[in-house]
């Protein structure tokens, strides 16, 4: 797990001391030097997931580190055009592509798509055709393993995402002449850790997609893995291995005898870079049990009521007191408004403030922010040695209608 640099911890100190609601700032100097270990290898082609992080500075910092985009919505892609980054560089997944939104995208300049059902790919040829042109596709595979595996993403059962071979298998490619079907894309499990299990994973895909391929007459030169690689929500947890990562993946891509393959990343590109500063509104015992009631719970933080896992969290001042177990509760009048049981010094009262870390992904943008009119959160960055609000608090008198 990432620990917090001594300059950016006393920059999130300086802001406490001026915010009075809760903040995200992002270490954008650690998300560069992240970046550029991932980056430099040419096994891989990876992808931004921008879904995981939209803010500008960051998509600027994924640019910087020779990252192409995937979008999933009209929004996504917008924010990466307006950063300057070539139409070319963008690619298309999602299971709702309405035949207005692939007009926008290749009115915008967008030629490469994820296909995720047989309309798709019809609406992709009709607006291929209308505007001339040549669409690169893969086509989004849904397999079933028998060893049951569940989670977000589908695992093992049926999800939206893509279609199974035998529903692939039942179109003909040459029907798209302005389509080229450049390869298969596979993506069902998410928040990884262990580069062993993704191997194997990886290893069973191989017979399924490129039987699938032999079955379309598709000469098979991308294969795309999606996402799906951790990192450590918990101390017991330990980072992926990347290395062995890299490792199987060379040996996937020699067995699969592909060309290329992609990946588009999210949690593991971004999630270390970020944290969530939060206040303290009171310490309480209820029922012989220690409560921290915090000004900002899953309206900013919505992933601990969603997968059960809380966001590693600390006192940001130094402490001496013994730590005690707490359960941290957020504003809202749901039980649900929970961000887990944490070890905490026994004095954390009002006026201090949590740091919660591995926040850079599927932390605001994923949040329920307008639920009991709450400000929004700021978000700042944090880059060569200085720090910039991007977005300052937003209160509800601002954003309510
Ligand atoms: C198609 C696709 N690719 C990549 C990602 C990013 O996944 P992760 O954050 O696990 O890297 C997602 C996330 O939902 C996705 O839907």
């Amino acid at each position: 797990m990432q620990t917090l640099s001594t300059p950016v911890k006393a920059a999130i100190t300086e802001l406490t001391a001026q915010q009075h609601e809760p903040f995200y700032l992002y270490d954008l100097d650690q998300l560069a030097k992240h970046l550029k270990t991932i980056n430099d290898q040419s096994i891989v082609k990876l992808w931004y997931a921008v879904k995981a992080n939209p803010l500008s500075a960051v998509i600027q910092t994924l640019d910087q580190a020779g990252f192409d985009f995937d979008v999933a919505s009209s929004g996504e892609l917008k924010q990466v055009l307006s950063q300057g980054i070539d139409a070319k560089r963008v690619l298309n997944t999602g299971p709702a592509k309405s035949k207005q939104q692939i007009e926008e995208f290749l009115t915008l300049g967008v030629t490469t798509f994820v296909a995720e059902s047989v309309n798709q790919v019809a609406w992709l040829q009709e607006a291929a055709l209308r505007h001339d042109t040549q669409l690169r596709i893969l086509l989004r595979v849904q397999l079933r393993w028998p060893n049951n595996e569940k989670n977000p993403l589908g695992g093992d059962s049926l999800t939206p995402f893509g279609l199974g071979a035998d529903e692939w298998a039942t179109i003909s490619l040459i029907d798209y002449p302005n389509l080229d079907f450049a390869g298969l894309h596979i993506f069902q499990w998410g928040n990884m850790l262990d580069a062993s299990k993704l191997a194997s994973l990886w290893q069973q895909m191989i017979a399924p997609l490129v039987s699938l391929s032999k079955r379309l007459k598709m000469n098979l030169r991308i294969l795309d893995l999606g996402g799906g690689l951790g990192i450590p929500y918990s101390r017991e947890d330990s980072a992926i291995d990347w290395q062995a990562i890299l490792t199987s993946l060379a040996q996937f891509k020699a067995d699969a005898q592909v060309d290329e393959l992609w990946m588009e990343l999210g949690r593991y590109a971004v999630g270390e870079c970020g944290y969530y500063l939060n206040p303290i509104i009171e310490q309480k015992k209820n029922y012989g049990a220690n409560q921290l009631i915090l000004a900002g719970g899953i309206n900013h933080l919505l992933r601990p009521a969603v997968t059960g896992q809380a966001f590693p969290a600390t006192l940001l001042r130094e402490s001496q007191a013994t730590t005690v177990p707490f359960t941290l509760h957020g504003p809202l009048c749901t039980a649900l408004d929970n961000l887990g049981e944490h070890q905490l010094p026994a004095d954390a009262y009002e006026n201090d403030w949590l740091l919660f870390s591995q926040c850079g992904a599927y932390g605001f943008t994923e949040s329920m922010p307008y639920f009991l009119c709450h400000t929004l959160p700021a978000e700042f960055i944090y880059q060569a040695g200085e720090v910039r609000c991007m977005r300052a608090p937003l209160t509800p008198s601002e954003y309510l209608r």
